[in-house]
C-alpha cells in the first residue's frame, strides 16, 4: 500500500477558503504614503519616472492628505523640494522652509487622523546633494552633520511633525536627534530610524522627484548591498540609541535583512518600497508585460510577509481605496 497523499491543496480549493487561511493581509492603517512638495510651483508637476506621482503645491498637498486620511492610511511621509539650495541646507532648518511649511499644512489638515512624518535628511536642501555637510576635502562630515540634524529635528518638531524619518545614515544620528528633541521640550516626538539603508540603484526615480543635485554616490554612508550582518548591526545600534521605529530600505531586494531585523527588534519594523520598485512595476505594466494590480499586491504582501509592520509605498492610496487592501 502506498502512503496516503498529504493534500495541502485542500486549503486552496475555493476563494473563500483561500481568503480564510491567508496569513498576510494588507490593511490601510499599515500603509504610509510618501508625498513630495515643491516650493514655487502653481500646478502639481508630474514626475516622469514615477507615472501617477507628482510634486505637490500646497493646495494639492491638502487634497492628498485629506484623501490619505479618508482612505484610512496610517500616515504620510513628507519630502520638500526647496527653490534655493546651499552648502549646509539652510532651508531645512528655517520655519519658512518648504518642508516645515508643508508639515504645518498637513498637520492642520489631518494631523489627528493619521501620523504626519517628515524626511530628516539634508540631501534635498544642499547644493551638492549629499545627506550631510562636507569637510574641507569634500567628504561628508559625520559629526558636523549631526549638529545640522539636531537643528533640523527641532525645526520639524516645531512645525508639528509627529515622526521624524532619519534617512541620512550618519553614525550616532538617532542619539543626537533624541537628545536635541528632549532638550527642546519635544519628548513626545518620535523617531523613525532608517536603520538599514543601502546604497541602492532603486532610488533612481526619487532623484528626479526631488531634483537631486548629487553627483557621485552615497557609498561612504549608505550600506553596501552585499552586507546582511551589517544590516542587523545598524538596526541594533539605532534601537539602542532610542529609535521608536526601525526601517529597512529598499524593500524588495532586502527582504532577508527585513526578516532578520524584524526577528531581533523590540520596536516596530517597517520597510520602504522605494521609487525604483514602483517604477519597475509601472513600466512593465504599461508595456502589458505584467498584471499591474496583482504585481502591486504581491510586492506589498511579500514585504509584510517578511516581517514589516507597515510599508511606505507610493501605491498606498490605490491599495487602500480600491478596497483591495481589505481582501
Ligand atoms: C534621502 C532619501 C532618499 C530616499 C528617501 N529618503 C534618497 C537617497 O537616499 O538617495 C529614496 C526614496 C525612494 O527612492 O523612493 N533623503
Amino acid at each position: 500500500m502506498n502512503p496516503p497523499v498529504i493534500r495541502p491543496r485542500r486549503l486552496r480549493t475555493t476563494p473563500a477558503m483561500r481568503r480564510l487561511v491567508a496569513e498576510t493581509r494588507i490593511h490601510p492603517a499599515q500603509l504610509i504614503l510618501p508625498l513630495f512638495v515643491r516650493e514655487g510651483i502653481t500646478e502639481p508637476a508630474p514626475i516622469g519616472s514615477m507615472p501617477g506621482v507628482v510634486q505637490h503645491t500646497f493646495d494639492s498637498l491638502k487634497k492628498a492628505v485629506q484623501d490619505a486620511a479618508a482612505a484610512g492610511l496610517g500616515g504620510v511621509m513628507l519630502f520638500g523640494i526647496p527653490a534655493t539650495r546651499d552648502a549646509v541646507g539652510s532651508a531645512a532648518t528655517q520655519a519658512s522652509g518648504i518642508l516645515n511649511r508643508a508639515t504645518e499644512v498637513a498637520v492642520a489638515e489631518a494631523g489627528a487622523a493619521l501620523v504626519v512624518q517628515t524626511d530628516l535628511c539634508l540631501d534635498e536642501f544642499t547644493d551638492h546633494g549629499h545627506c550631510g555637510v562636507l569637510d574641507a576635502h569634500g567628504r561628508v562630515d559625520n559629526d558636523a552633520t549631526l549638529e545640522r540634524y539636531r537643528e533640523m529635528a527641532v525645526a520639524q518638531a516645531q512645525a508639528g511633525s509627529q515622526l521624524l524619518g532619519l534617512s541620512g545614515m550618519m553614525d550616532g544620528q538617532v542619539a543626537a536627534v533624541r537628545d536635541a528633541l528632549d532638550a527642546a521640550g519635544f519628548a513626545d516626538t518620535a523617531i523613525l530610524a532608517y536603520a538599514a539603508k543601502y546604497a541602492s540603484a532603486f532610488y533612481g526615480p526619487f532623484r528626479e522627484a526631488v531634483d537631486s543635485q548629487l553627483r557621485g554616490d552615497r557609498r561612504t554612508y549608505q550600506q553596501d548591498p552585499a552586507n546582511r550582518i551589517e544590516g542587523r548591526r545598524e538596526a541594533a545600534l539605532d534601537e539602542a540609541e532610542g529609535a521608536d521605529v526601525l526601517m529597512v530600505k529598499p524593500a524588495m531586494s532586502y527582504l532577508d535583512v527585513l526578516a532578520d531585523v524584524a526577528a531581533a527588534a523590540r520596536v516596530p519594523v517597517w520597510a520602504y518600497q522605494v521609487s525604483g520598485e514602483y517604477a519597475m512595476i509601472e513600466a512593465a505594466a504599461a508595456n502589458g508585460w505584467i498584471d499591474r494590480d496583482r504585481a502591486i499586491r504581491e510586492s506589498v504582501t511579500g514585504i509584510l510577509r517578511a516581517g514589516a509592520g507597515a510599508v511606505l509605498t507610493y501605491w498606498a492610496l490605490q491599495l487602500a481605496s480600491s478596497g483591495r487592501a481589505q481582501s
